[in-house]
């Protein structure tokens, strides 16, 4: 496939297609990939999203045999990571004429990331649109589909979503549309969905709705194959998979608090999961008989361990109950620690410690950013003093957010 097939009237593929086999967030990509990019011969040429950076300069120079740069207008970016954002540098550097339209949280990371802090930009928000010059762009933000920055474009003419990593497929294709690829190509887009949007499904609900009114003739992603048959049902797919468990999950909460900043922490857990559908026992240790709370922990799909930090070390009653911790079987259970401090929140690390000695999965950050990219959720949760911010309370909600997704996960 050579860039400049036309997809769609004066609707051009410019994509790299990458038959390597592709590391990848910690996948090997067997089948590879392909990078696609979409130039729109308009009355206001414009690019939307370009290719891996390991292919920018091949990348501009395919575009350069398709337009003259210097009449490119602008270059839209629906998602800053760099297999999609990496060819900006080597097209801005020709294009230079081109304005760069994308949401507000992406201009200072394309800035910084490819040196365009004097270029111009044009910041779009949910429901914009902008014309091009005989055809007419709308955009939706998708925050955390993949990344907070990340939007989808849709044009109306032509009746085609240009969602980036949305919709697609890791796959170095044969043929651009999945109608002519001469297989099924649904195991590879649910495969796509399970491996890279599956974490993030609390949004693809919002995604979902955001595209119910479109009518989308085409769907043109930035991976794999564009669709342009059956596009409700690959639509459904998402909404499908992207559903939560009706299963009753329960989660135990067990906390020793010294100023009561612990145990609030340990309501606001509470109330999300609650709100997320998820039963909750609460326990103060100090108060609790050992063997209900026990029995609780043997019985909750999550354990969730909280404590105040005192001289540098847990408080109360919490030590007895963790020490028998590791004796009992807990595989399966999801666990985190979390806690209030005022210097150094020791207790809650050496909570972690003993969470980390049971066989139960507990929470990390450092999985949470190798498993999913995610950088706003943080494990164990730390809060120093009360939790009476919105910062604060924001971490505590995303934490607990985050093990109701893996909870309720249907798939
Ligand atoms: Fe295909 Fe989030 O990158």
């Amino acid at each position: 496939m050579k860039p400049g097939f036309e997809i769609s009237k004066d609707i051009y593929w410019v994509g790299k297609i990458d038959d390597r086999e592709v590391p990848f967030h910690r996948l090997l990509l067997t089948k590879g990939t392909t990078y696609n990019s979409y130039l729109l011969k308009t009355g206001k040429p414009t690019v939307i999203d370009t290719v891996d950076m390991e292919f920018g300069r091949e990348f501009a120079e395919h575009i350069t045999g398709l337009i003259d740069p210097l009449d490119i207008q602008y270059i839209v970016i629906n998602h800053t990571e760099p297999d999609h954002s990496g060819g900006l540098a080597a097209l801005a550097a020709r294009a230079v004429n081109a304005t760069i339209v994308c949401t507000e949280v992406a201009v200072p990371e394309i800035q910084q990331m490819y040196k365009l802090q004097h270029r111009s930009y044009l910041v779009v928000k949910d429901g914009d649109t902008l014309d091009i010059g005989g055809k007419t762009l709308l955009f939706k933000e998708t925050p955390y589909l993949h990344t907070e920055e990340t939007m989808i474009t849709y044009c109306l003419e032509d009746k085609i979503l240009f969602p980036c990593d949305i919709f697609s497929t890791h796959v170095a294709v044969n043929s651009l549309f999945a109608d002519e690829a001469g297989f099924d190509v649904t195991e590879d887009f649910i495969g796509y969905y399970k491996a890279i949007i599956h974490p993030h499904r609390r949004y693809v609900r919002t995604l979902i709705e955001a595209v119910k009114d479109l009518d989308i003739q085409m769907i043109a992603p930035s991976h794999g194959y564009i669709l342009r048959h059956n596009i409700n049902n690959f639509i459904s797919l998402y909404a499908d998979m992207s559903t939560e468990t009706t299963e009753d999950k329960k989660v135990a909460i067990v906390y020793t608090t010294l100023k009561n900043n612990t145990k609030k922490i340990a309501n606001m857990l509470k109330d999300t999961f609650e709100h997320n559908q998820i039963s909750v026992e609460l326990w103060d240790i100090d108060k609790a008989n050992e063997q209900d709370v026990l029995n609780s922990i043997a019985a909750a799909d999550a354990v969730w361990i909280g404590s105040s930090t005192k001289y540098a070390d847990m408080t109360g009653k919490l030590e007895s109950l963790l020490k028998q911790l590791a004796d009992m079987n807990l595989e399966g259970k999801l666990a985190a620690a979390f806690g209030s401090y005022g210097w150094s929140g020791e207790a809650i690390e050496v909570v972690q410690d003993y969470l980390n000695a049971t066989n139960m999965d507990v929470q990390s950050t450092s999985n949470v950013i190798k498993t999913t990219g995610m950088t706003h959720v943080e494990f164990p949760v730390r809060v120093r003093f009360a939790p009476n911010d919105e910062v604060k309370v924001q971490k505590i909600k995303h934490a607990a957010n985050f093990v109701s997704d893996l909870l309720l996960s249907a798939i």
